[in-house]
């Protein structure tokens, strides 16, 4: 395993595969009580750059859980990055301190940069290129919980093809999936996450418009059309966006049994999902929140300690 999870890519399909394993593993002790102290004593720093619900609340609980500690840091108020000390120097102290950082950041060269100079694991908590591996981490362990094997499934984004639609695109070279993407020209997600010649395996990203991306889709993910960070951009995006909403019609083109996912938060209602489609019997959205827990102890404990005890 890598030392940092800074993309999907990070991890092989084996280590993936073992991950979801012991994610599954987290969630059945903790439902049934049963203590998980795998990170006794340890320590997680915890950058915010931007908003969180989730991401903060999710590994701060998880650390918690496994009997560590999480800190969350504020930059612009609670750290001297906000008064201009370099990531590189606050890198190398606060792995003097923590036994892993968690980032998010505006930009993914912020994160890369931390992760080059902090001896301890880095892991993504969302960049403007690549929303955490985690939140697909833990929608890989949702699906698998429904499907079982993945291989072969094909999963629609429909909407900004974004950091998320990014983190899906990758994750298609290690499960096997099909990832059909409708999202407006002005707004590809080619255009975010150009690799040129890292051969990873990317595919199933000719954009489409969304009845065709749809079609005999086995899962619609959808996000917000306006993220953190583009909020300048907002005319134009719900411009260029319009169409590209998951709604019931919509829904009536996929494969009958098709979920709806959704990384959250949602603008429901005239942007990405209607309130009928996100509160109906195929939205799968607060399972999708809640795994990121177990997700998450789970790579903490194979970052931290090397693993679950068998
Ligand atoms: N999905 C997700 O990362 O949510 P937060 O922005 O609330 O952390
Ligand atoms: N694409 C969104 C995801 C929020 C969890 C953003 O970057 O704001």
């Amino acid at each position: 395993m890598k030392k940092d999870f800074l993309s999907l890519l990070d991890l092989d399909e084996c280590e993936l595969e073992s991950i979801v394993a012991d994610a599954v593993r987290l969630k059945r002790l903790k439902s049934a009580g049963t203590a998980h102290e795998y990170l006794k004593g340890r320590s997680l720093g915890m950058i915010f750059e931007k908003a969180s619900t989730r991401t903060r609340v999710s590994f701060e609980v998880g650390m918690s859980d496994l009997g560590g500690h999480a800190l969350f840091l504020n930059p612009p108020q609670d750290m001297q990055l906000g008064r201009g000390e370099e990531i590189r120097d606050t890198a190398r102290v606060l792995a003097r301190y923590v036994d892993a950082v968690m980032i998010r950041a505006y930009s993914h060269a912020t994160i890369e940069e931390f992760a080059r100079y902090a001896n301890v694991p880095v892991v993504n908590g969302l960049s403007d290129r690549l929303h955490p591996p985690c939140q697909v981490l833990a929608d890989i362990m949702t699906l698998s919980e429904r499907f079982g094997d993945l291989h072969g499934l094909k999963l629609a984004w429909v909407g900004d093809g974004n950091n998320v639609c990014n983190s899906w695109i990758l994750s298609s070279a290690l499960t096997g999936m099909e990832i059909a993407i409708a999202s407006p020209p002005a707004l590809p997600a080619e255009g975010r996450d150009r690799r040129p010649g890292t051969g990873d395996g990317r595919k199933g990203h000719r954009r489409r418009d969304p009845d065709e991306a749809v079609r005999d889709a086995d899962v619609l993910y959808t996000d917000i059309w306006v993220s953190m960070g583009d909020e300048q951009e907002r005319a134009e995006r719900l411009q260029a966006l319009k169409g590209y909403t998951i709604d019931s019609r919509l829904l009536t083109q996929a494969s009958p049994d098709a979920l709806v996912m959704h990384c959250l938060p949602a603008h429901r209602g005239g942007e990405e999902i209607t309130d009928e489609v996100m509160e109906g019997p195929q939205s799968i959205v607060w399972d999708q929140a809640e795994n990121r827990l177990h997700a998450q102890k789970a790579l903490l404990v194979r970052l931290v300690a090397g693993g679950m005890p068998a």
